[in-house]
């Protein structure tokens, strides 16, 4: 992360107005739907070093935001009936909700809320200014051509330039026929200008691996691209040309500038906020982004730019994907797990404020930050227990309980020099020692983008703390009067390597390590305390200390991973909580407290429409069928329901050969309780007549064309 050469963070070169610049993006979400662990962990990462750099004393403008453009905007908005401005705004209210929920602090420093809309007026400025400027400055950039091509609506992508049909190497799902006339931008003509870029900034791409990756793609092929739309009606007008919108690619990645300003005047620079952070001889813009879509951020954008002649981004840092089973955690593969119940389970269960300090340091401890991850509930819990609970929060309670108890409630005297024994002067060193090389290391190690390593130096000094104390053993010193001095010596170690952890702790657990500071006495506010100035020893004596409960009461892995399913239950199938349940939800979840018993309906018995109502039949479309091993009558289906793909298994094994059944029209029960079946979840059932003695199943269908998603009611 320092801006030379991505070591360690070096001390900065204050300019003449103070801090150091550093403007920090995750990349914009879809807005067609509501973020999972996947998505959150990209904002958290981002929050870490943003946090990371105000208390190395940068400037920080630190942005988030919401991607609400595009074909899958408008078809997800159809099949819930809705218009695309009204489900973009639902959805970006609970991304916004989600942000504050997990503490992020996106924000320009002293000038408010970082969060950018793509639907906002100021980006729609934004993005006309952009192209205007580009074609003035420009002239060859952007030209008119009939395109053909294949274009995949659920990754935003160009997936063939040719009219055959393809799938998306992305998701497998098949690609769109796309044949229009459009504006396009020279990429092409580019390709130099990107390879010098490359060369004269080794560090423009990180990690390294990923620089090849981007090299050998414009170096093998770098074709124009299309930049406008004339099919789609949910984008930003070209400007003079209303029949397009921008391609959102485009559109999407304009945001970064709106942000922070761009788009006043002219040529978009008027904004000083703009100027201060974007085009400043000392600004320096860093893009996080998801490994998949580098080639948007480090091809087209720079090139993009450098048409513009506005100045590049410093560094795009692509993370790996958090992936569950093995697989990449997305909604459409309907192997998700959602922030808020994660949080809000383990809050409830411990009655205090801990579940957002738990998920935000199991995702930046458990994965290598740069690689792939796994997202496992189990071992999110067990980290918890282990390094929260046992580990810090445990040595926190402790030393506070014994300052309270043997010193009065003050910081003891450090000073035990003259009393000290061998042992006891070795032990003091290794604690020292300990404290020293964590302390000079974690903050080099965030610097360098390594914060799971940063993570395993804080807690060296937890268990080296640890360590200390049972070696020193206080509470036998507090038996003997004689050895008062040493005792407070101890403590006073014990407490200054522990107000240590807090400081180097703080950006990934910022509530917890608040918490402990200010019961250690901590004055003033945590967050500004010099990371990269931090000194062992400093600890000031006489102050006066707070309260030894619990900062993270231990919790029980069952109980909490059944809550937590029950929550994620209610957020995949909100109709759980009030419907009458199905018979499939009671069974996957017996214990789930949401799950309510529905009154036995005879069969006989009419219901009012509001009962059917409860149920929500949708059309959707076969995308893919298999047969599962094992299981001679199931098959495992991958539906399109318009707005996502969901994984369906059905009993239909012995009735349809899957290949029959690819494009085929579907009715499916949408908001079914999600059920496993061997190791395999279902979301949703398939509406089949019962035919025969045998009950042969049929499967319901349309004669007319009907497009995915439709409501069946
Ligand atoms: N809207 C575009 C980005 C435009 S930026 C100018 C987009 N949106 S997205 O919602 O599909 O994904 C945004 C980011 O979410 C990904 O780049 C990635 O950083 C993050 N992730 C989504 N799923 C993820 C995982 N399963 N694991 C890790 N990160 C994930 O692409």
């Amino acid at each position: 992360m320092d801006q030379s050469d991505g070591k360690a963070e070096k001390p900065f070169a204050a300019n003449a107005q103070g801090k150091p610049k550093f403007y920090l993006t995750t990349p914009i979400y879809y807005a067609n739907s509501r973020p999972h662990v996947g998505s959150a962990y990209t904002t958290i990462v981002c929050d870490v070093i943003a946090r990371y750099k105000r208390m190395c004393g940068y400037d920080v403008a630190f942005v988030t935001g919401t991607d609400e453009h595009g074909v899958n905007i408008e078809r997800a908005a159809e099949a819930k009936g809705i218009t695309p401005q009204q489900l973009v705004d639902q959805n970006e209210k609970i991304f916004r909700e989600l942000w504050k929920l997990l503490g992020i602090t996106n924000r320009i420093d002293d000038a408010g809320e970082g969060f950018v809309r793509t639907t906002s007026p100021e980006h729609e400025r934004a993005v006309q200014t952009l192209v205007r400027r580009t074609m003035r400055r420009s002239p060859n950039a952007i030209f008119k051509r009939k395109y053909e091509g294949r274009y995949c609506i659920y990754d935003n992508a160009y997936v063939s330039d040719t009219p055959e049909p393809i799938n998306c190497p992305t998701c497998g799902r098949p690609a769109e026929l796309i044949s229009e006339e459009n504006y396009f931008f020279r990429l092409s003509a580019y390709k130099d200008r990107l390879l010098d870029l490359y060369k004269a900034n080794p560090q423009f791409v990180q990690p390294d691996f990923r620089m090849n990756e981007v090299r050998s793609f414009v170096e093998r092929d770098l074709r124009d691209i299309s930049i406008s739309r004339k099919s789609i009606k949910w984008g930003i007008p070209w400007p003079g040309d209303p029949e397009h919108v921008f391609y959102v690619w485009y559109d999407a990645l304009t945001s970064y500038m709106t942000a922070i300003g761009y788009g006043e005047g002219d040529d978009g620079e008027a904004n000083p906020q703009f100027r201060k952070y974007w085009t400043a001889d000392d600004a320096y813009v860093m893009h996080m982004i998801g490994k998949e879509i580098i080639r948007f951020h480090a091809v087209y954008w720079p090139a993009f730019l450098m048409a513009a002649e506005l100045p590049l981004p410093k560094q795009i840092f692509a993370h790996g994907w958090l992936l569950f089973e093995q697989e990449k955690m997305s909604k459409s593969k309907g192997n998700v797990a959602y922030p808020e119940p994660i949080v809000k389970a383990f809050d409830e269960l411990t009655g205090a404020k801990v579940g957002n300090d738990a998920l935000r340091y199991y995702l930046l401890r458990e994965t290598v930050f740069g690689q792939d991850g796994n997202f496992s509930r189990e071992a999110l819990i067990t980290r918890y227990n282990a390094d929260l609970a046992n580990g810090l929060g445990n040595l926190a309670s402790r030393i506070v309980a014994m300052i309270q108890r043997y010193c009065g409630g003050d910081i003891p005297n450090q000073d035990d020099q003259a009393i000290k024994s061998d042992e006891d002067v070795r032990a003091d060193a290794k604690l020292n020692q300990a404290l020293g090389t964590a302390v000079s290391l974690t903050s080099a190690l965030y610097g360098d983008m390594k914060p799971d390593l940063a993570l395993v130096q804080v807690w060296n000094i937890v268990a080296s703390t640890d360590e200390y104390l049972t070696k020193t053993a206080p509470w036998v010193l507090a038996e003997d009067a004689t050895r008062r001095v040493r005792l407070e010596g101890v403590l006073w170690r014990a407490a200054d390597a522990l107000r240590c952890v807090t400081v180097l702790a703080h950006p990934v657990i910022p509530d917890a390590t608040e918490k402990i500071w200010r019961r250690l006495g901590g004055q003033g506010r945590l967050s500004e305390e010099r990371i990269n100035r931090l000194m062992g020893g400093t600890t000031v004596q006489g102050t006066r200390i707070g309260k030894a409960d619990a900062v993270f009461p231990r919790v029980d892995k069952q109980q909490l991973s059944g809550r937590i399913e029950a929550m994620e239950q209610e957020i995949r199938n909100p109709a759980v909580k009030a419907a009458a349940a199905s018979h499939e939800s009671q069974a996957t979840s017996p214990e789930s407290p949401t799950a309510t018993t529905p009154a036995a309906v005879p069969a006989s018995t009419k219901i009012g429409i509001e009962d059917f109502a409860k149920v929500e039949l949708r059309v959707g479309v076969v995308k893919s069928a298999e047969r599962i091993q094992g299981a001679d009558k199931l098959l495992k289906l991958l539906v399109d329901i318009g707005d996502e793909v969901r994984q369906v298994l059905a009993g239909i094994a012995l009735a349809y050969a899957p290949e029959d059944l690819i494009g085929r029209k579907v009715v499916i029960v949408a908001n079914l309780a999600p059920r496993k079946m061997r190791g395999l979840e279902s979301n949703g059932m398939l509406l089949a007549a019962s035919v025969g003695p045998d009950g042969k199943p049929v499967l319901c269908t349309f004669a007319e064309d009907v497009p995915p998603g439709a409501k069946v009611k």
